[in-house]
């Protein structure tokens, strides 16, 4: 099928690469020119694993073109995907300017053909229905154009334009550092929208990942499909991320129960999460959730219930629970080494997670305000940052270029993300590199035994 997805972002990119991997004719569109031209040459503006191996076979057998030309995109889609960002504003609402100029732009250019307009940015419920006022805004806006252009005859057109499109949404449920996997092998697809030429097209374009030809097991059951209406498909996208949230913060607060009593919280979780109807996924304690999503759609799930005269207690709560666990690191720091003030503090991680160059709310740079705000010298090691530089804008942090640099002259080291190579670093030279062998894992990642074993005081969450 034609594909035009626009905005080549992580949702993006990926759904683009994944869709033409897969046969497609994909056209991928950004505004932004240096960004088409990198991507032109095979290479990802985003790391993600395993992303620009397909862009480059996709490329190769002609599968995929990137431009920043949104006319020639939407003339080739004949499903268009609306993929850019809705950051979040200061008031916790989501900014939907880019997808109101996108949909815009789209009417702009409809040249009369069949197309499915699909959401699959993260857009507030109800957007289904907005976009497509806006495209039909876009389109009253060309006819204007053209009529006071002289071009009177566009007249007739108008009405025959406006049958020809449909909007669905098509939420992604995609995580960074496996967002390609993720494709290839989803728990669901849902759709949602009232037309069935347009579901029946979606159906069509995703059939290859539904029957699992791209999967990592093939012989599973088919992706199950879930076909709903507009709202409730907006709706899973953010009961789903809040949900998770609330998992982690739930498990978070049961840690900081665990170091009270003294209970070990990965005993706990690994219990709790033996009952099927609990599971044991998402139940990692540590310093809090992060990145691009949990806390920009758990902020905008609240601001939406506040609209509509619901105030949510469960949610707020959640979130008032991760601002808190966020600075957990500090806590533990100030029991062991006592004053911060004149301490050098590293930090092992600075990403978000692992497997990506994502600093979006990442609790890192919670904990280097807290720590300069406290007088304490702050460097760090991430296997990506420490690789890309400044360009992520980083401040008050000194970026060492590996673990041993980062940990001479430490008096603590806190692990903040759980980058893999984290567990065979050698940690007996680093606790000798240190003035006080302090090891804060803010994510339970090592293990204890051998972290004493290598001369260092372990401090884990809830452990
Ligand atoms: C999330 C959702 O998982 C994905 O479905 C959605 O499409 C986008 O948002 P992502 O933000 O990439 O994906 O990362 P995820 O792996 O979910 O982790 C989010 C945050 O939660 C990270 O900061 C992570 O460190 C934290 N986390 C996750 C925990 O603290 N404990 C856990 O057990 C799991």
């Amino acid at each position: 099928m034609r594909v035009c997805v626009i905005g080549t972002g992580y949702v993006g990119l990926v759904t683009g690469a994944c869709l033409a991997h897969i046969g497609h004719d994909v056209v991928c569109i950004d505004n932004n020119e240096e960004k088409v031209k990198i991507m032109k040459s095979g290479q990802s503006p985003i790391f993600e694993p395993g992303l620009s191996d397909i862009m480059q076979s996709a490329i190769s057998t002609g599968k995929i073109e990137f431009s920043s030309d949104l006319a020639a995109g939407v003339a080739h889609g004949e499903i268009l995907f609306i993929a850019v960002g809705t950051p979040p504003l200061p008031t916790g609402e989501s900014d939907t300017r880019y997808v109101e100029a996108v949909a815009r732009g789209i009417g702009a250019h409809l040249d009369g053909g069949y197309k499915v307009i699909v959401n699959k940015s993260t857009v507030p419920i109800g957007s289904g229905d907005w976009v497509r006022m806006i495209v039909l805004d876009g389109i009253a806006e060309r006819q204007n154009t053209l009529i006071t252009a002289g071009g009177a005859p566009t007249y007739d057109k108008l009405p025959e334009i406006t049958a020809q499109f449909d909007v669905v949404s098509n939420p992604e449920f995609l995580r960074e550092g496996s967002a390609v996997y993720d494709t290839f092998n989803p728990d669901r697809i849902v759709l949602g929208g009232n037309s069935p030429r347009a579901i029946a097209m979606m159906k069509e374009l995703y059939t290859p990942i539904v029957e699992r030809k791209f999967a990592t097991d093939p012989s599973l059951p088919p992706v199950p499909v879930l076909v709903t209406d507009l709202s409730s498909a907006e709706m899973i996208k953010y009961a789903a991320n809040a949900f998770l949230a609330t998992k982690i913060s739930f498990i978070n607060e049961v840690a900081n129960i665990c170091d009270r009593v003294g209970a070990d919280v990965t005993q706990v979780a690994k219990g709790i999460g033996l009952d099927s109807r609990i599971g044991n996924k998402f139940l990692n304690a540590g310093i809090g959730w992060g990145g691009s999503c949990f806390p920009k759609d758990v902020s905008a799930l609240i601001h939406t219930a506040d609209d509509y005269g619901y105030e949510t207690q469960l949610l707020k709560a959640a979130v008032s629970v991760n601002e808190r666990q966020r600075l957990l690191a500090i806590e533990k720091l100030q029991q062991t080494l006592k004053i911060l003030k004149g301490k050098t503090v590293g930090l092992l991680g600075l990403t978000f997670k692992p497997d990506t160059d994502d600093m979006r709310d990442a609790p890192a740079l919670n904990v280097i305000e807290q720590l300069n705000r406290l007088g304490a010298r702050v460097k760090a090691y991430d296997p990506i940052v420490s690789q890309t530089g400044m360009r992520h804008g980083l401040s008050g942090v000194l970026v060492e270029t590996d673990a041993e640099r980062l940990a001479d002259g430490c008096d603590a080291l806190v692990l903040v993300t759980e980058w893999q190579q984290f567990k065979n670093l050698d940690y007996a030279k680093m606790a000798q590199l240190m003035s006080h062998p302090v090891m804060i894992d803010g994510r339970n990642f090592l293990d204890p035994e051998i972290m004493v074993r290598a001369g260092f005081q372990y401090v884990g969450i809830g452990r």
